[in-house]
């Protein structure tokens, strides 16, 4: 029932969904977790229905394959599900297909803006923090030992409503 409500008044009011890319390197670690994350959080702000969410990686290296099993791992310990995640690549040929970019750290960024991405639909996923003595970047856990994805998860749940309310104001 709450289902065809929601997607009865979607129709109505011709609701296109704010089309959001989460971008990290490999595509395995970080951008995954920052996707479930954030969709999570849409679902209890009940906007889920005004997005569709992805994630992908700027290199190519792990296309096809599952999540990094310590991102799931993590997830997992907080009830988040990562098991059907498969790595894809963010190319020049896909821009189109998002209307938003959400980069992990400054390199992921600068790679997105390389391939043609516009800096005014490209943002960072910590932009929207406050203190701005901090870094702006998600740091890469991958070669690092498993507390460096649980410091992601918290910087990621940490600017997860940001992230959603500029996205929302955005569209007015
Ligand atoms: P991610 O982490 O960008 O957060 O998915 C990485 C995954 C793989 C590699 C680097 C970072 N790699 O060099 O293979």
């Amino acid at each position: 029932m709450a289902n065809t409500e929601k997607s009865s008044s979607a129709h109505l009011f011709h609701v296109k969904p704010i089309r959001v890319l989460f971008v990290c390197l490999g595509n395995i670690c970080r951008s995954p977790l920052a996707e479930i994350i954030v969709q999570g959080q849409a679902e209890k702000k009940d906007v889920r229905e005004q997005f569709t969410f992805a994630s992908a990686g700027t290199g190519d290296w792990h296309v096809g394959r599952p999540a990094d099993v310590r991102s799931a791992q993590t997830a997992s310990q907080h009830g988040l599900d990562l098991s059907q995640h498969r790595a894809q690549q963010i190319t020049a040929n896909k821009i189109n297909d998002w209307d938003w970019f959400v980069a992990m750290d400054d390199d992921n960024r600068s790679n997105l803006l390389a391939m043609g991405v516009p800096e005014n639909r490209l943002l960072m996923m910590r932009q929207f923090e406050t203190d701005s003595a901090i870094s702006l970047d998600v740091p890469d856990p991958y070669y690092g030992g498993t507390e460096g994805f649980e410091d992601a998860y918290v910087m990621l749940c940490d600017n997860a409503d940001h992230i959603l309310d500029y996205l929302l104001n955005q569209r007015g």
